[in-house]
């Protein structure tokens, strides 16, 4: 059977956030046997040349998107067995980063969603299921309706839509996105994309999608509540029979501290409380922090949004940084958290590294060098950054929501089991006392603090049990 993934970024090609890691590293752990999983992204400009140079031309044609003739080229590259195909349009995919102001995202999105579909004939790739992730690929399965009219190709043709984060929706007047789109009025109405008098392109994937899926079980439950829900948390729970939540895998091969080519010294579950503590070293002296083999490290990888509980961070950093800590971010994002992690910084020379930039190369070693990694998320839908976490002995403290409560199990100190720390409040506070108890921990119980990174080692987040999860939803579908 034929699959072809629909997204707005993936590994390596393109990566602003954990959906790049899903989209490039998922596909292949399917049964190529069993499925032929081709995947469709935009060729921005802002790509590496590397791959730009590695891209192979394939075919183009015009297509019309508001109201105008638009040249759409296709693309490709086969990495590791998978043939990635990439939508060409200097007109859309320009500028230093992927996405910027949101009418023109719509604009683009709504163009790399209908030539997704409309590439499908010439490429003589026919799908017998899309999967689409985001609001980005929303309008997917919207045209993918349309179309059926246009003809027997597009017929029969299922769809599932996954969710990475219901924040971001793909929001816009009615009238611009009917205007862009071309779609018919029918489409405009509050069972199908309207949503408060906007278009919602988002909606419009989850209403015709034939199944729903979300990045982890308790984000599958929590959308259905009007905290998490944004707005849609009445559609989620309509749709409660076909939504369903399966947490995110990470690459092993990728994301492994035995292999590593970044990390300066390469462990396992039985080696790291020798060797690991040579990465934490190293790090210290590359970020001019006060050496120290013996002092705990946190380490924060992360986009600086709302959404990963900075506020928390900010309101209580000048009492963390009392104690006998070291603190390394790495980020980029809202301006005020950056400037925040700057201050704080300068504040505290000797104990605050703040790396405002991106580096997937500073983040393995991050990874690799801490003892523990806070993601103190207000939301978060699955979460990968304490899965890599996890993987490289470094324990996570975390709050517990979506993903993060699913795949990080908290320390019972009499019954010797969890492999993290977390809290159940959005309180400064909480937040901090859960640290404290962690330092107590690596401070005063090496062995069991050591039983907890184990324990972490062993757990197995590899895409093994997820892509069986997603194998036997196309099954159904499928048939
Ligand atoms: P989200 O998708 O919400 O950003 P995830 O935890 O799912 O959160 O994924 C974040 C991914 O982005 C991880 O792979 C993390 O290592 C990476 N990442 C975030 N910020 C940076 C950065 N500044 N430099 C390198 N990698 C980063
Ligand atoms: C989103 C979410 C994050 C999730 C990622 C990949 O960016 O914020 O929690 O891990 O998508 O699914």
């Amino acid at each position: 059977k034929n699959i072809l993934y629909v997204a707005s970024e993936a590994v390596p090609f393109i990566k602003t956030g954990g959906l790049a890691d899903v989209v490039g590293s998922l596909p292949k752990y399917f049964d190529r046997k069993k499925y032929d999983v081709r995947v469709v992204l935009p060729k921005y400009s802002c790509m590496k040349q590397e791959w730009k140079d590695k891209m192979e031309y394939v075919d183009h044609f015009y297509m019309n998107i508001n109201g105008e003739d638009q040249y759409v080229g296709i693309l490709k590259i086969v990495l590791d067995k998978i043939t990635f195909y990439f939508i060409d349009n200097e007109h859309y995919f320009t500028g230093f980063t992927p996405y910027g102001d949101t009418l023109w995202d719509i604009e683009k999105f709504a163009f790399f969603s209908k030539a997704a579909l409309s590439i499908l004939p010439v490429i003589g790739f026919r799908p017998d299921l899309i999967h689409c992730h985001d609001w980005q690929a929303g309008l997917v399965p919207v045209y993918l309706d349309n179309f059926r009219y246009g003809g027997e190709y597009y017929r029969g043709i299922h769809t599932v839509m996954t969710i990475h984060n219901l924040k971001f929706q793909g929001v816009w007047d009615r009238d611009s996105v009917q205007r862009i789109t071309g779609l018919p009025d029918y489409y405009f109405a509050p069972d199908k994309m309207e949503a408060y008098d906007n278009a919602n392109l988002l909606k419009g994937g989850i209403v015709f999608a034939d199944k729903v899926t979300t990045v982890s079980e308790t984000y599958a439950e929590e959308i259905k509540t009007p905290f998490f829900g944004e707005g849609l948390d009445g559609l989620m729970y309509a749709r409660s029979n076909d939504l369903s939540g399966i947490v995110n895998g990470l690459d092993y091969n990728e994301y492994c501290p035995f292999m590593d080519p970044i990390i300066k010294k390469h462990y396992t579950s039985d080696t790291f409380r020798r060797n690991k503590v040579a990465n934490k070293t190293a790090l210290q002296e590359e970020l001019g922090l006060v050496k120290d083999s013996k002092v705990m490290m946190i380490g924060m990888v992360s986009r600086l949004t709302d959404q990963k509980g900075f506020d928390l961070v900010d309101y209580v950093m000048d009492e963390l940084c009392q104690d006998a800590v070291q603190i390394v971010v790495l980020g980029t994002g809202e301006v005020k958290y950056e400037n925040m992690f700057r201050h704080f910084a300068w504040k505290y020379p000797e104990k605050v590294s703040a790396n405002i930039f991106y580096s997937e190369e500073m983040s393995h070693k991050i990874y690799a060098s801490a003892d523990a990694f806070l993601m103190p998320s207000l939301f978060e839908p699955c979460g990968l950054s304490q899965l890599m976490s996890l993987r490289y002995g470094t324990v996570p403290i975390v709050r517990e929501t979506g993903g993060l409560k699913d795949t990080v199990e908290a320390y019972n100190e009499y019954e010797k089991t969890g492999t993290g720390f977390s809290f159940a409040n959005y309180n400064a506070h909480e937040m901090l006392h859960t640290i404290r108890y962690a330092e107590r921990i690596f401070y005063d119980k090496k062995r069991d603090w050591n039983k907890i990174v184990e324990r972490g080692m062993e757990r197995d987040f590899s895409w093994k049990n997820s892509a069986k999860q997603y194998d036997m939803l196309y099954k159904n579908l499928l048939g």
